[in-house]
């Protein structure tokens, strides 16, 4: 990357403690019944990251990401967007506050096309025509500035996961997304398609876009993230947001 694009003098003129974090979450708890997914969470988001979350399967990650999108209610615990103590009380508040939720699996209309789903509900039903063309004007510059390259007119239920999930980013930033976060997503993906989707989420940090990953693979941690999270039995055992930790914070700069 450049030295001289927004995003490296943004890191070059502030220290991490001086910015304001994306996204915060403060002692964040959630029970189902007696089981305890997420004790007092803590953790710091900077914007313009990949922030990787890994843990083992029912570490309570997917828990964690469902609260910070207006899935689930906290028992307890403060959600700060930019600073801001936010309630998000459904994925309604979250677009609004600017998140954008690419899920496990996915939640797309099979029978309709890609763009039909980009405007599935962000947009007017009555004006539809115009509606279409503005999506397909968008979805061309965004194809051009992050390689999320898709057929507009295809039917969902005949392009592959790794299209279908590139649909679900889209969707997101057709949403004004600026904080982006993807659950799991390479468990789907061949190689060669993990590999296409982790240049997307570079291009879409360098842009300054703030991203979420959530994996139980070590490897991809490593690979793309910029700071890392870890969680074990609903505990933040290690937050890279805090310095010396585990993973700690690697240069946004020199991703590997
Ligand atoms: N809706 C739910 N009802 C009951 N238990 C749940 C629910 N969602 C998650 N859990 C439990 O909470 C724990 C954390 O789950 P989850 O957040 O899905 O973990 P991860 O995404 O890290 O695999 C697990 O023990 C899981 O069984
Ligand atoms: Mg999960």
């Amino acid at each position: 990357m450049a030295a001289d694009t927004p995003h490296a003098a943004r890191q070059d003129t502030a220290a991490p403690e001086a910015q304001v974090p994306a996204i915060e979450l403060r002692g964040i708890s959630k029970a189902f019944g007696p089981v305890q997914a997420n004790k007092d969470i803590s953790v710091r988001v900077m914007p313009g990251t990949i922030h990787g979350i890994i843990g083992e399967n029912g570490a309570g990650k997917s828990t964690l990401m469902s609260i910070l999108y207006g899935f689930y209610k906290a028992d307890a615990g403060e959600i700060l967007i930019a600073g801001r103590p936010t309630t998000i009380p459904d994925s309604q508040a979250a677009i609004a506050a600017g998140i954008g939720m690419v899920f496990q699996h996915f939640k797309l209309v099979e029978n309709f096309t890609v763009l039909e789903n980009i405007i599935l509900g962000a947009e007017d039903g009555r004006l539809l025509r115009p509606s279409l063309a503005k999506a397909r004007a968008a979805l061309k510059a965004l194809a051009t500035e992050y390689e999320l390259h898709v057929d507009p007119d295809a039917v969902i239920e005949e392009i592959g996961v790794g299209m279908q999930q590139r649909v679900e980013i889209l969707k997101a930033l057709y949403r004004q997304a600026d904080i982006l976060i993807l659950d799991e997503p390479t468990g789907v993906l061949t190689p060669p398609e993990a590999d296409h989707l982790f240049r997307i989420l570079r291009n879409l940090r360098d842009e300054g876009k703030t991203i979420i990953l959530i994996t139980h693979k070590l490897r991809e941690i490593m690979e793309i993230t910029d700071t890392v999270s870890v969680m074990r039995r609903g505990e933040m055992t290690a937050d890279g947001g805090a310095q010396g930790s585990a993973a700690g914070r690697k240069d946004p700069r020199h991703p590997r």
